[in-house]
């Protein structure tokens, strides 16, 4: 069997934060973050549940599809608009969707974790299934705090994946979780994020190139076959060093966190979405998708674009 990506659509916030605008009320500076992360500013606004509509309805009509094509919807999110009731109820309500919905936290390995997740249901049963990841994480963000505020922005993107019985856009996964390390990334009901940036970063690198080689080795390539590598969005160090160890060069890494910041869940499909709108994604060239986050939770994928 198999599962095609048939469109996708993002949702962002009009405010722009810049680097210089935090440096306005907090003890940081444009430069200092350019330097350590990459990146330059970040949208602010907008709810899961907004921005995740938006980014939904644009990829159904990327799709050239109708709401009554959809049989399922997965809203990838660590942050959802109310702890209960789950936000991609809500999302499918404003949609005009009346299909099961339901919410996935993997945090930023969400996306993948839910493309998977549709990649099961596509497999027993289900025609077409909506995958959102949508954040609202500077709802979560202590913005006094220097350590997170300069690295997280809002945002959304989606796909829609349909079954085929004739081939796959998705030919491997490798995905992963280790609790042990839950402490390193939280947030506290009632409370903000708070990490532990230079463990996280470390564990990144090493967990992003073992579930890298391990999806390339279940597809049966290298990384020398891979055209381009769309990778979480969390730091520019982070994807120099895992692609340095995977022998990616950094031409082939789709970049947006320049612009975007971290955006967890959504950051994947967002830098899939640039890397389509610059005419980056060819049919047939093979591509790695991979993200890591609080959990800490990993996931790789290898795509080949029909
Ligand atoms: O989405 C998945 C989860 N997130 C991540 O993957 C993030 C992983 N971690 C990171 O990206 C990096 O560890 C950070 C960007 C968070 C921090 O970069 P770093 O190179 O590890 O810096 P550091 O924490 O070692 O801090 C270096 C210095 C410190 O000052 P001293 O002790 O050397 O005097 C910090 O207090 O930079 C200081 N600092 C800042 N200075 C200006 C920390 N944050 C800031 C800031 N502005 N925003």
């Amino acid at each position: 069997m198999g599962v095609r990506f048939k469109g996708w659509g993002i949702g962002l916030p009009d405010r722009i934060v810049t680097n210089d605008e935090l440096s306005l009320t907090l003890d940081t500076s444009d430069e200092w973050i350019t330097e350590r992360t990459g990146i330059r500013e970040r949208r602010v606004g907008g709810t899961a549940m907004s921005l995740g509509v938006i980014a939904g309805q644009r990829a159904i009509e990327d799709a050239n599809m109708t709401l009554a094509d959809i049989d399922f919807l997965i809203l990838a999110t660590t942050t959802p608009d109310r702890l209960c009731p789950a936000t991609a109820p809500m999302i499918a309500s404003a949609m005009g969707l009346t299909c099961p919905a339901m919410d996935v936290n993997a945090a930023c390995s969400g996306f993948m974790y839910a493309v998977r997740t549709a990649y099961g249901l596509l497999e027993t049963g289900n025609k077409r299934i909506l995958v959102i990841g949508s954040e609202h994480l500077s709802r979560w963000v202590d913005w006094s705090d220097r350590n997170m505020a300069v690295l997280l922005g809002d945002g959304a993107g989606a796909a829609v994946l349909e079954y085929d019985p004739d081939g796959s856009d998705l030919i491997s996964f490798s995905l992963g979780a280790d609790g042990s390390a839950a402490d390193l990334l939280t947030c506290e009901h009632g409370g903000f994020f708070e990490m532990n940036g230079k463990e996280v970063f470390r564990r990144a690198v090493r967990v992003v190139v073992d579930s890298a080689e391990q999806a390339l080795a279940s597809a049966g390539i290298t990384a020398d076959d891979l055209s381009l590598m769309i990778p979480h969005q969390a730091n520019i160090r982070i994807i120099q060093a895992a692609a340095q160890r995977l022998g990616i060069d950094m031409d082939r890494a789709v970049i947006t966190l320049d612009r975007y910041g971290n955006t967890s869940s959504s950051s994947i499909p967002l830098a899939f979405y640039d890397a389509r709108e610059n005419g980056r994604i060819k049919a047939g060239e093979y591509a790695l998708m991979t993200g890591f986050g609080a959990g800490m939770t990993w996931a790789s994928a290898i795509v080949r674009w029909s």
